[in-house]
């Protein structure tokens, strides 16, 4: 009987071939990818809630964009809070929409039963069991038949190429918005995990006190983050912003001039806790673990590690070779749908799975 199911599931109709989606609900950009057709959206995690008609009217990039110019009916809502789901029901809407609009163009061909969509979604290691199941009801109820969870470094660590049976540990230095996640990974699970909350949105912060103290003048986010995008690197090359923000003096539109050196001054003890934090973390792992780490390097991932000379800050700081690998920027969606090439791989690894 199990055979002819499995022999029926190989047949493409709608009801009984299953679609299989990949997620990662991150803090600053939340990720879908489908199997065999790689990632099909990436859109920042915002939307924008209108408090008269009581409805989400703009998400993603539509959402991201309007930030800090809305009218007073209109609130931009940031559903996931350093990793975790902060809003339920926003989160929910947003899974939906990104869902129809990413998904829907590839099961459309199924034109009169849309097939049931598996998911396969990432969790950062911090989370509770209660917000690893808040991931999982987001899922179920932006109209996905089955999720499994899988836990965040496990799923880097394939996007970085690495076997994760393999006992051969990997240090991973996941670096998001919301996260920076410390992982050494091994024989198909976390050795030791060290997890901050100074990601890429808390250094927008730090930039804004900074310029806030040093020069007079209250910067948004959106100016804050393009500050550190466009202007900051660990390269030692100079590069100024001409930047508009708030007078403290008199409330009037105040442009400054920012260089390189400004932001790196506003961001290097920031980056001097994660390596501490590196170091920390090394320091109590088991000391085979710590000799075949030098050997291999540690991985950077997450679109922070976009930042130029990066690896060679971590390097000289942690006197380790820093490797950024491909696809450092989406790992852990690239490595879920590489997980799940082998059924068994995703049966030994996930941490939860429902229905
Ligand atoms: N080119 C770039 N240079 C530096 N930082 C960047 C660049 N592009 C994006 N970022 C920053 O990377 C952060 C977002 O990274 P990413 O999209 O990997 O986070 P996330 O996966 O949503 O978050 P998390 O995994 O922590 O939940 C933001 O703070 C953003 O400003
Ligand atoms: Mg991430």
């Amino acid at each position: 009987m199990l055979q002819i199911l499995d022999w029926l599931k190989n047949i493409p109709i709608p009801f009984i071939t299953n679609f299989k989606v990949y997620f990662d609900l991150g803090t600053s950009t939340t990720r879908i990818a489908v199997k065999d057709k790689g990632v099909v959206l990436k859109e920042p995690t915002f939307l924008a809630y209108n408090s008269q008609s009581k409805d989400y009217i703009f998400f993603g990039n539509e959402a991201k964009n309007i930030l800090g110019k809305t009218p007073e009916f209109l609130k931009i809502v940031r559903p996931i809070v350093n990793g975790i789901v902060s809003d339920f029901d926003a989160e929910t809407a947003l899974t939906k929409r990104f869902i129809e609009k990413s998904i829907s163009p590839y099961t459309a061909q199924f034109s009169f039963l849309a097939p049931p969509l598996e998911a396969l979604a990432v969790f950062p290691i911090i989370a509770t069991e209660i917000e690893q199941k808040a991931v999982e009801e987001v899922i179920l109820k932006a109209q996905c038949s089955s999720v499994t969870l899988i836990k965040k470094p496990l799923a880097v660590a394939a996007g970085c190429g690495f076997n994760v049976f393999s006992h051969k540990p990997n240090l991973i230095l996941d670096m998001g918005g919301g996260l920076i996640e410390i992982s050494i990974v091994s024989g198909g699970g976390i050795v030791t995990n060290k997890t901050l909350k100074n990601a890429g949105e808390h250094m927008d912060k730090l930039i804004a006190n900074y310029i806030y103290l040093k020069h007079g003048v209250m910067l948004g986010e959106a100016t804050c983050e393009r500050l550190k995008l466009e202007c900051f690197n660990f390269t030692g090359q100079e590069k100024i912003s001409l930047v508009r923000g708030k007078s403290l003096e008199n409330g009037l539109p105040k442009s400054v001039k920012i260089r390189t050196d400004d932001i790196r001054e506003a961001l290097l003890n920031n980056f001097i806790q994660i390596v501490d934090a590196v170091k920390e973390l090394i320091e109590i792992s088991p000391p085979e673990v710590v000799d075949e780490i030098f050997d291999s390097g540690m991985y950077l991932t997450g679109r922070l590690a976009s930042i130029e000379g990066l690896e060679k800050f971590f390097s000289e700081e942690l006197k380790i070779e820093v490797v950024k690998p491909t696809h450092f920027a989406d790992a852990a969606i690239y490595g879920l749908s590489l997980l799940d090439q082998d059924k068994d791989t995703i049966y030994r690894i996930a941490s939860y799975s429902r229905n």
